[in-house]
């Protein structure tokens, strides 16, 4: 795969039923889905998929316990709710102290659910792995311990349910000391309350993040590196037991692309009438707020006689949970060496662009890229890839631009690009109102914090909403 089929595009629209990654996610009560780092369980009651991920706020960015939304379709979510309420004064889950990456299962002996996550301090200087319960898939869960599995350090906490035999196994990482830095792939006993026995651990590897995808013959365990909030590429060991022998790591998604800028966590396995899609349910960290980061949910392609997974980019696309099947939306696209330019935006050679040329030097406000003539009803995306990482000394992880349609300034969007490495640009997406027949799309600039940087274009691409 050549990076430069990735991920010239920029894509838009967000109609609820498509997957669109990164984009702005709304629950069916209009606000963001707020389930950071989060696991999905599908009831076997009902059939619906749980989301359960951190609540993060500007105000509580870390500590604003878990949240639980439903789905029918992986698309359309409704909020139910804090799962795991912080509790003021607790020992382990105060607003204070780190509640990250939940996962939930059903314990058939115990006959309720089972909430796990990694317990921490504000320092992470515990290391623990929290247990909650409920009789609810959506809760409230009752705080039950926090402890040390088998005596040792826990911290990125997966979880992962062999569709074989329904047995289910802890993933963590045990920190970052020179004595830790593993994973450990660990049993869970047969009702889910404790840890049994350590069944594989990928030695000095110092990654974190991990989840488990199953195949009819396979196991792939991917993680990510650890670079704090900065994505990076993701890795994938392979092999026909979890006990091992595993094989050597290798890349997920284009190299370079940073996993289209997300970390792991979770996937999910989707046994349809018709096909078993795979999903890679990634995080798009934003270090700068990070409560307002975003989803990068893909399909991953594996094939079992190469022992290969790849992890594909699309800008938009429809999944059907019950066959299986899953077809990426096309869009429409118009090419921002054909905008019109003002101001101190400039056309650039780019050899790994569409035609050759990107458009860049938005900085400040007198910069604009206009595009003309967008017929469809809804939609728009740009990317960047250009400019330089750091400014004023400081990592730069997006870029900031202001985008008007049809010159209507009363209702500027903002477009934050995400950045990964030179020469590779990304889709962003960006729900826009468009009108019946012509519009204009203007990309100008804005302020993005430190510096006045703002996107590089390659194309827009155009999404048309549902029918
Ligand atoms: C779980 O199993 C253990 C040992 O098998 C037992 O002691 C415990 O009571 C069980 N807990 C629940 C909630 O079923
Ligand atoms: C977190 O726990 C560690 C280990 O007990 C301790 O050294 C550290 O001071 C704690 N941090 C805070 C903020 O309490
Ligand atoms: C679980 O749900 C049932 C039905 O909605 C409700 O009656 C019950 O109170 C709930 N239990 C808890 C612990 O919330
Ligand atoms: C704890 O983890 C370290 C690092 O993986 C390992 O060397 C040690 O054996 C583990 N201890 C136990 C009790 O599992
Ligand atoms: C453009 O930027 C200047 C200086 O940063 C600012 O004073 C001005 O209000 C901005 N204009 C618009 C339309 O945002
Ligand atoms: C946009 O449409 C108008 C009206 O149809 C036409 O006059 C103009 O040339 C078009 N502009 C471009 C860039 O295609
Ligand atoms: C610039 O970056 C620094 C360091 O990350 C941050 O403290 C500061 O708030 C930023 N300034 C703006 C205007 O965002």
């Amino acid at each position: 795969m050549h990076v430069s089929t990735v991920s010239l595009v920029l894509g838009i629209l967000a109609s609820a039923k498509y997957i669109v990654p990164a984009g702005e996610w709304l629950d069916t009560d209009g606000n963001f889905v707020n389930a950071h780092a989060g696991g999905i369980t599908v009831d076997e009651e009902d059939g619906k998929f749980y989301w359960f991920g951190e609540r993060k706020t500007e105000d509580e960015p870390e500590g604003g316990g878990i949240s639980v939304y439903s789905s029918e379709d992986l698309a359309t979510w409704t909020y139910h709710g804090l799962a795991l309420a912080p509790i003021e004064g607790h020992p382990y889950i105060a607003p204070e102290h780190i509640i990250q990456r939940p996962k939930v299962a059903w314990s058939k002996e115990a006959e309720q659910y089972h909430m796990w996550w990694h317990a921490d301090n504000s320092t992470y200087g515990w290391l623990l792995q929290g247990f909650a319960t409920s009789p609810n898939i959506t809760g409230p869960y009752s705080f039950v311990s926090a402890t040390a599995p088998l005596g040792n350090w826990s911290q990125d906490f997966g979880m992962f349910t062999d569709y074989k035999d329904g047995k289910t196994y802890a993933l963590y990482s045990n920190g970052d000391s020179v004595e830790g830095r593993d994973v450990y792939l660990t049993s869970f006993n047969s009702n889910i309350t404790s840890l049994d026995s350590v069944i594989h651990r990928f030695d000095k590897f110092d990654l974190e993040a991990p989840t488990i995808i199953q195949t009819d013959q396979s196991y792939y365990a991917l993680m990510s590196h650890k670079t704090g909030y900065r994505p990076n590429n993701v890795v994938a060991f392979r092999s026909d037991s979890l006990s091992g022998p595993w094989s050597q790591p290798f890349f997920v998604a284009p190299l370079n692309t940073r996993t289209y800028n997300s970390q792991s966590g979770f996937s999910l396995r989707i046994e349809g009438t018709k096909r078993t899609t795979y999903l890679y349910l990634g995080d798009q960290w934003d270090s700068r707020s990070v409560w307002e980061s975003r989803y990068i949910w893909l399909p991953a392609v594996i094939d079992d006689e190469k022992m290969t997974l790849d992890v594909v980019w699309h800008d938009v696309y429809d999944l059907d949970v019950k066959t299986g099947e899953w077809s990426p939306i096309d869009g429409e696209t118009y090419y921002a060496k054909d905008a019109v330019i003002e101001g101190g935006a400039f056309k650039q050679e780019a050899n790994f662009a569409s035609g050759g040329i990107i458009v860049t030097g938005i900085r400040g406000n007198d910069s604009t890229i206009t595009f003309e003539n967008n017929t469809d009803d809804m939609g728009f995306g740009d990317q960047p890839g250009g400019s330089p990482d750091r400014i004023g000394g400081t990592w730069i992880l997006r870029r900031i631009s202001s985008v008007t349609v049809n010159g209507d300034t009363a209702n500027i969007k903002e477009l934050r690009q995400r950045d990964t490495h030179k020469g590779i640009l990304l889709s962003t997406p960006l729900l826009l109102d468009l009108k019946e027949g012509s519009n204009t799309i203007t990309v100008g600039g804005l302020s993005n914090g430190n510096g006045t940087l703002g996107a590089d274009l390659d194309r827009i691409v155009v999404y048309l909403p549902e029918e």
